[in-house]
């Protein structure tokens, strides 16, 4: 088997050697009946997830206002924090914010979004910018707290992202090969929650669906679904992997 992630020859990229899904799904062993569980959401475009190209009118503008930005937070592996590379909040101007909230709406059919703001003081990364490259973590699956939000966002900003850098949706994977699920309902929150697990290796995930890193894409999906960035690029600042992020709480 292949080690979970590998450099590639030709450039900084790493990528993600998650198991695919196999093409018969009849073919797998069954769960075994004490294995702790996650629900099955079938992946639907225009129903737990939505991908927007062109999504900002102005993209070349931010994503060099991003990349000339001079102040910016520093997460993994250069402080102690859960978040990799570099980040700053505020990445869109309130218009630009406004726009991609409008568009959401209408996808999702709410009327109204709000950001939930955590305890303890600590800040929503909402309308953040992350830059983050080959080097600086690998993907990690997860879901986006359900205390926090409903509804997760990316828009890919690198002008000329590696391939296959986007964003994995991910299904359990068992020891024994079984499938299993992919999404985290109440009464849980995260996935240590649901399986009562603090960390799981990559192998314990199957890649469900994989959507490509494109110039000013937005990628908005259901925030409880399983997902991951799918691979990390670029050792210089121009060339690492740039998006931005969005977290929104909507009513159920
Ligand atoms: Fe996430």
């Amino acid at each position: 088997m292949l080690p979970p992630f590998e450099r590639t020859p030709l450039d900084n990229h790493y990528f993600l050697h998650m198991i695919s899904k196999p093409s018969d799904l009849n073919a797998l062993p069954a769960i075994h009946p004490n294995a702790p569980r996650l629900p099955y959401e079938e992946l639907k475009h225009g129903v737990n997830y939505w991908i927007v190209d062109q999504v900002l009118p102005n993209a070349e503008e931010i994503s060099e206002r991003c990349f000339s930005r001079d102040k910016w937070e520093y997460g993994a592996p250069y402080q102690p924090e859960s978040w990799p590379g570099m980040r700053f909040h505020g990445a869109l101007l309130p218009d630009e914010l406004a726009h991609i909230e409008t568009t959401v709406k209408k996808l999702v059919g709410k009327d109204k979004l709000w950001t939930e703001q955590p305890p303890g003081g600590l800040r929503l990364d909402c309308n953040v910018a992350q830059l983050v490259g080959a080097k600086e973590t690998t993907p990690h699956p997860h879901t986006d707290s359900r205390k926090l939000c409903r509804y997760a966002c990316v828009i890919y900003l690198s002008p000329n992202p590696a391939p296959d850098s986007g964003t994995s949706f991910c299904r359990l994977r068992y020891p024994n090969g079984a499938i299993g699920g992919n999404i985290v309902l109440a009464p849980h929150n995260n996935l240590v929650d649901a399986l009562k697990v603090k960390a799981l290796p990559i192998e314990a995930w199957y890649e469900d669906m994989r959507v490509e890193n494109v110039f000013n894409r937005m990628i908005l999906y259901k925030a409880n679904l399983v997902h991951c960035a799918t691979g990390y690029f670029g050792q210089t600042l121009r060339d690492k992997r740039l998006t931005t992020v969005f977290f929104w709480m909507a009513e159920d």
